[in-house]
């Protein structure tokens, strides 16, 4: 069984398995299994079934990405829970900046690109009762030490390696990511949410862009013009109307989409 060298006094609780499904499942079965109540975390080397937002999969059949999911357990109401989201693509962001020197950007809501493709996605479910939030699980997938992406994604997709061309010892970045997470997350539960969202607010390039999303079925373009301290992207349509994203995918020019 392969172990990671991390070294954290936040997280006592780390589970490790050769492959898995998909560690966010893994985090919900343990979740509903397990009488300890403790905030833990999953990492897998290989996914069978990853996971991604929308219903989408998630490619992770080899040793070379960090699959980790993280169980928060904890009482809350919906409000602001989006931020979980922010806090975790900030964390992932600080970190693959800290240990590797390369530049990266968030793209809205918690995507990391480095020179405009995604190196990282975060999928956050939340596990609810009555409508009270009694846990999240923050599931980071990250292309670390590829050296192909898969032809299907490799135009928008793209590793550290890659960028880099150096390989990253993955339990660096591990630690870097929890020890950026716990932070923030003290921040959230000591509801900084100003102080969090203009943190994310300095390195997400989603503002100030042109942007296109599907809303009601259509294709809508827009100009993104802040976050809010929800988490939330202000957005302002061609008819100067000002909407709400709360969640969903937004493209940029000739990113995702290669007829936008
Ligand atoms: C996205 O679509 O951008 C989100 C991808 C999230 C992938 C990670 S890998 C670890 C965790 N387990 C999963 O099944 N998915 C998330």
């Amino acid at each position: 069984m392969f172990k990671y060298n991390i070294e954290n006094s936040y997280f006592k609780n780390i589970l490790y398995k050769n492959q898995i499904d998909s560690t966010n499942n893994w985090a919900k079965q343990f979740f509903y299994s397990s009488k300890k109540c403790i905030d833990t975390i999953f990492i897998a080397e290989s996914q069978t079934a990853g996971k991604g937002r929308l219903s989408r999969n998630w490619i992770c059949d080899d040793d070379k990405q960090i699959n980790m999911s993280i169980l928060l357990y904890w009482h809350t109401s919906m409000s602001h829970i989006q931020l979980i989201c922010i806090l975790a693509a900030l964390s992932v962001h600080n970190a693959i900046k800290y240990i590797t020197n390369l530049s990266c950007e968030i793209k809205w809501p918690n995507d990391i690109l480095i020179n405009g493709k995604k190196v990282c996605g975060i999928l956050c479910e939340n596990i609810l009762k009555e409508n009270k939030i009694y846990a999240t699980i923050v599931g980071i997938g990250i292309n670390v030490n590829n050296e192909f992406i898969n032809e299907s994604i490799s135009k928008k997709a793209t590793s550290i390696f890659l960028e880099s061309k150096k390989f990253t010892h993955k339990d660096c970045l591990i630690n870097s990511i929890l020890k950026n997470f716990y932070f923030y997350y003290k921040k959230f539960k000591s509801s900084q949410f100003n102080y969090l969202v203009n943190e994310y607010k300095k390195f997400c390039t989603s503002i100030n862009k042109t942007i296109q999303f599907e809303h009601n079925g259509k294709l809508i373009d827009a100009l993104a013009v802040d976050v809010n301290s929800s988490g939330e992207l202000i957005v302002k349509s061609d008819y100067d109307e000002l909407l709400t994203l709360n969640h969903g995918e937004i493209f940029y020019h000739n990113i995702y989409r290669n007829e936008f």
